[in-house]
């Protein structure tokens, strides 16, 4: 596309001023910045600038949703289903890694943080072992697809290479990379992260679907016969991958899409609940329900809104695939951030207050468009507690004390009680639950840091 052809598209949209400064760029810089505004899909720059000011309809009312809870026999059977399709060979599962991790402030990709209570091995590594525990059982390898922001892509892959994909096999590591949007001021204009560099970012964990299409990973499943998807976030490293009595469930429902949640037991805590609205399963953020609405209780005594979201999904691969060959769209959730731009001037500016609106989509916009959704009910001490602060809730500090909690319990229910006040962790390629742990003969000693059940 000519300089002209930009130029009137840029004009047309009403974003003329981005070429104010045209005359101080090098040819580099012009060049990447017409390189910039050729990919821009103005039409839907101009839709998305359009939800600043609209005002929406308030939405009908929601309903609460009472998520499964298996008893011993049906989570025996679906357990059995799940594993059977792992040993088929029918699974892929990707955790979602293209987050900014602005509140825990860590200079690398989030996946990169140290989190074992004892060892220190990353989030990565953790998932890693988790996979390579998972394969060994169903005899085959599960390909993990790791999804990514251009700006941390080759971080990510570089930090697994450095480590040997951590004893992953060739090639069952893919990376894919989420698309960007650029980020507009408060009125709605393109703005710049440098001279020449409109400011971008990720387009939130919604991005998920269409790089699984763009990057050729739904494609590479059909190929392969995979038709099961699981997904998870990488701030979590409790999640337990392609537990098989989730699988299980999803298909014995016969569903679409599949979500694990955990029980909401202080009306108070702001967390998405799963929920239902004209029908459909549907997320609700913490401020879409009334004060009230969020203390009724039912009966039993239990928070009627109870359904805690922690993004933990299944997906059939299909109900994703048609998702991107139809006329498939979700919502613009828009945030108002802070963010260190150039002023008009030229000269970076230290905002003080929001300054830049972020546009994302977020995954759990795809519930209510799956025709079949299985809501499971798991324990958020045994799955869920995800690093997202420096300090106080869900950071580092609750992150390792919740591993080191976990594995103090599973120890302790194979028998095998350890000294008290000691920090314990159990590696995921001798262990991923407390049945895994019968047969260790004995504890090993303590260490400076703790006691650490890992392979010889
Ligand atoms: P969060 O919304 O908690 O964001 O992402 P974050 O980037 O980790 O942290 P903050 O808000 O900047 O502090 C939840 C999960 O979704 C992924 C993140 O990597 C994390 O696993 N994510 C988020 C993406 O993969 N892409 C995105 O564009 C946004």
């Amino acid at each position: 596309m000519d300089e002209a052809v930009i130029r009137q598209r840029v004009e047309a949209a009403g974003q003329a001023h981005v070429f104010e400064r045209w005359d101080d760029l090098d040819a580099a810089q012009r060049e990447a910045l017409l390189g910039q505004l050729a990919a821009l899909d103005f039409d839907a720059l101009a839709r998305r600038i359009e939800l600043i000011q609209a005002k929406s309809e308030p939405p009908p009312p929601p309903e609460p949703l009472d998520p499964s809870e298996p008893d011993p026999a049906q989570r025996a059977e679906w357990a059995k289903l799940g594993e059977e399709a792992l040993a088929a060979g029918r699974v892929a599962v990707i955790v979602v890694a293209g987050g900014q991790g602005t509140r825990l402030g860590w200079s690398g990709p989030k996946g990169t943080y140290p989190v074992g209570p004892v060892s220190d091995k990353s989030l990565f590594q953790l998932f890693a072992e988790q996979l390579r525990a998972l394969g060994q059982r169903a005899g085959r390898e599960i390909p993990l697809y790791v999804m990514t922001s251009r700006l941390n892509r080759d971080q990510t892959a570089d930090f697994f290479a450095e480590h040997g994909d951590f004893g992953l096999a060739a090639g069952q590591v893919r990376y894919l990379v989420q698309g960007d949007l650029p980020n507009v001021d408060l009125a709605g204009k393109l703005v710049f992260s440098a001279p020449g560099e409109l400011a971008t970012s990720p387009n939130g964990h919604g991005g998920t679907v269409l790089a699984l299409h763009e990057g050729g990973a739904l494609a590479a499943m059909r190929e392969a016969g995979q038709d099961l998807l699981f997904y998870w976030q990488v701030d979590n490293p409790l999640c337990q991958i392609a537990d098989p009595v989730f699988i299980g469930g999803h298909l014995a429902l016969g569903a679409q899409a599949s979500t694990k949640v955990v029980e909401k037991t202080d009306p108070g805590e702001k967390v998405g609940l799963l929920g239902v609205r004209d029908g459909k399963v549907t997320v609700l953020e913490y401020s879409e329900i009334t004060p009230e609405q969020a203390a009724e209780r039912n009966d039993a005594g239990q928070l009627r809104f109870r359904a805690g979201n922690i993004a933990v999904h299944l997906f059939d691969r299909e109900f994703l695939a048609s998702l991107v060959e139809g006329d498939f769209a979700l919502p613009y959730h828009l945030a108002r951030k802070k963010v260190a731009i150039l002023g008009a001037d030229g000269q970076p500016t230290q905002p003080e207050a929001p300054n830049v609106i972020k546009f994302e989509t977020f995954i759990f916009d795809l519930l209510p468009l799956a025709a079949t959704h299985l809501t499971l009910q798991v324990a958020r001490e045994e799955e869920f507690e995800p690093l997202k602060n420096a300090e106080g809730p869900y950071s580092p500090a609750t992150v390792k004390g919740a591993l080191d909690a976990r594995a103090r319990r599973w120890l302790e229910q194979a028998g095998h009680a350890p000294p008290g006040g000691v920090t314990c962790e159990v590696s995921p390629l001798v262990a991923l639950g407390p049945a895994d742990l019968s047969e260790l003969s004995s504890l090993p000693e303590p260490g400076d840091r703790g006691l650490h059940v890992e392979l010889p």
